[in-house]
């Protein structure tokens, strides 16, 4: 049986643990990368939560600083990258659980919206929705349409908040938008 994991917000000593998971859970460097370089960039909003069971952080998730190019103005939303679950811990409810709860907390935050790129199947049962639908264009066409997905917060207002999401370069840097012909670009 397994109890719910403890989530909190990242200290500056989980750093190190916190990239392991990272790299573990994505299978090698690059997205560890992507959380090195965030961490260093414009960015970087120190917005990020890890999942601990027994005092061991097991999961991590990231929200960090992007743009809505809207016709009214630049407004400053949220992206959530990366999210990863240690392998041996997967599929036991702590990435819902991490994802759920970091929400609820960010939820008086001044930033209307949270985007992410993710599996539509796991995102909309955690409040996430396909963004197209609610008008918003993604920063590259390399992102499946479905995955391109968005929750809105508090702050949303539906009536002028339109436009493509921008990403800030740290995402393009560590080529970490969409996907590549290997990655199985150009499936339905
Ligand atoms: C994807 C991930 C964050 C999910 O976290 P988790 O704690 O394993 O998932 P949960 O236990 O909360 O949810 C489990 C359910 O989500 C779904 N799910 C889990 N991993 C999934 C994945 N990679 N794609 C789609 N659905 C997934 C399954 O339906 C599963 O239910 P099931 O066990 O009945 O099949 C985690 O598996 C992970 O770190 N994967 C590697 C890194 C990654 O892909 N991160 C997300 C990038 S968007």
């Amino acid at each position: 049986m397994s109890r719910a994991p403890t989530v909190r917000e990242e200290a500056p000593q989980d750093v190190d643990r916190v990239r392991e998971v990272v790299a573990a859970a994505f299978g090698g460097e690059k997205v560890a990368g992507l959380l090195d370089g965030l961490r260093e960039s414009v960015a970087w909003l120190g917005l990020s939560f890890v999942a601990e069971e027994r005092e061991e952080v097991v999961a991590a998730l990231c929200y960090s600083r992007a743009w809505l190019d809207t016709p009214r103005r630049l407004v400053e939303v949220l992206v959530l990258s990366p999210l990863a679950v240690r392998p041996d811990r997967q599929r036991v409810g702590i990435g819902s659980a991490l994802v759920r709860e970091s929400l609820q907390r960010i939820g008086s935050r001044p930033e209307p919206l949270v985007f992410l790129e993710g599996d539509p199947g796991y995102y909309t049962r955690l409040g996430f929705v396909a963004a197209v639908d609610l008008h918003f264009t993604a920063p590259s066409v390399r992102i499946p349409r479905l995955a391109f997905q968005v929750a809105t917060l508090p702050g949303f207002d539906q009536s002028w908040m339109s436009g493509a999401l921008v990403y800030p370069d740290v995402f393009w840097r560590h080529d970490c938008v969409g996907l590549r012909p290997e990655m199985g670009a150009g499936l339905p």
